[in-house]
């Protein structure tokens, strides 16, 4: 936190542009600390990444249970005083109880979805992949499942929600809208392509041009039922 506070967070005012802060902990009042120094370090947005286990509760991931969901929410809340956008685990079995007890403990923001458990296995050697068994997947496998939670948190809450999961272009931005996001965020994409965020944006407008929508604020929830 302190290396990022001083190092980090000055490079990144060089720019125009609003700074987000993603924060994980294994308890409530960590959370709550990293909230507070964040805040008062002057970052624009705090967004709470509630995939980490509770190391209370026995290591379940706090995203994975509404009241502990709710409750690093409230943490964070307290202890800041920029915006606080949490961020939804898609390993549970109805993300909708989850949005409402964050909505309702406070929230500003939603963002979904993080990655989802996956496990793959070395058939040469017989070991996993990965040496802790499993891990997140992400990239263009999971688009459909980002479509479908979106699409039912957003009839579940009022609260903005910034979707991503997958996005490698303009029309699985637009999907995700389409499905409830205001805004969309391109993070596995980038691996392969740094600039992936600027080929998704160029696709969105091309996307709004032809489709004569005056701005992506419309595309927000506009699928239509069947
Ligand atoms: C290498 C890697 C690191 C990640 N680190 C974080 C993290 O620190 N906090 C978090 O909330 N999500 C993290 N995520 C999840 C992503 O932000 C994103 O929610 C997920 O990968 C789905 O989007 P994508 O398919 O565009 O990558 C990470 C994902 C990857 C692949």
């Amino acid at each position: 936190m302190d290396a990022f506070i001083e190092h980090e967070l000055p490079e990144l005012r060089k720019h125009d542009l609003c700074v987000i802060a993603n924060i994980s902990g294994n308890s409530p009042e960590e959370y709550a600390t990293m909230g507070k120094l964040l805040s008062d370090a002057g970052v624009d947005l705090i967004e709470v990444n509630i995939s980490c286990p509770n190391v209370k509760a026995g290591g379940l991931a706090f995203g994975t249970c509404p009241s502990s969901a709710a409750e690093v929410t409230a943490a964070v809340k307290c202890a800041s005083r920029v915006p606080v956008m949490v961020k939804l685990s898609p390993n549970v079995t109805d993300i909708t109880q989850i949005a409402r007890a964050v909505e309702d403990a406070g929230a500003d923001a939603l963002s979904l979805i993080n990655t989802l458990l996956g496990m793959r296995i070395d058939i040469s050697t017989r070991r996993p992949v990965l040496r802790n068994n499993v891990g997140g997947l992400s990239g263009p496998a999971i688009l459909p499942l980002a479509v479908r939670m979106i699409w039912q948190v957003r009839q579940a809450v009022s609260l903005p929600i910034l979707g991503m999961g997958g996005i490698q272009s303009g029309e699985d931005a637009v999907e995700l809208m389409l499905a409830g996001a205001n805004a969309v965020a391109v993070g596995t994409a980038m691996f392969r392509d740094p600039y992936a965020p600027l080929a998704v944006q160029d696709g969105i407008a091309r996307y709004l041009e032809a489709h004569g929508y005056a701005s992506a604020s419309q595309l927000t929830g506009a699928v239509l039922p069947w």
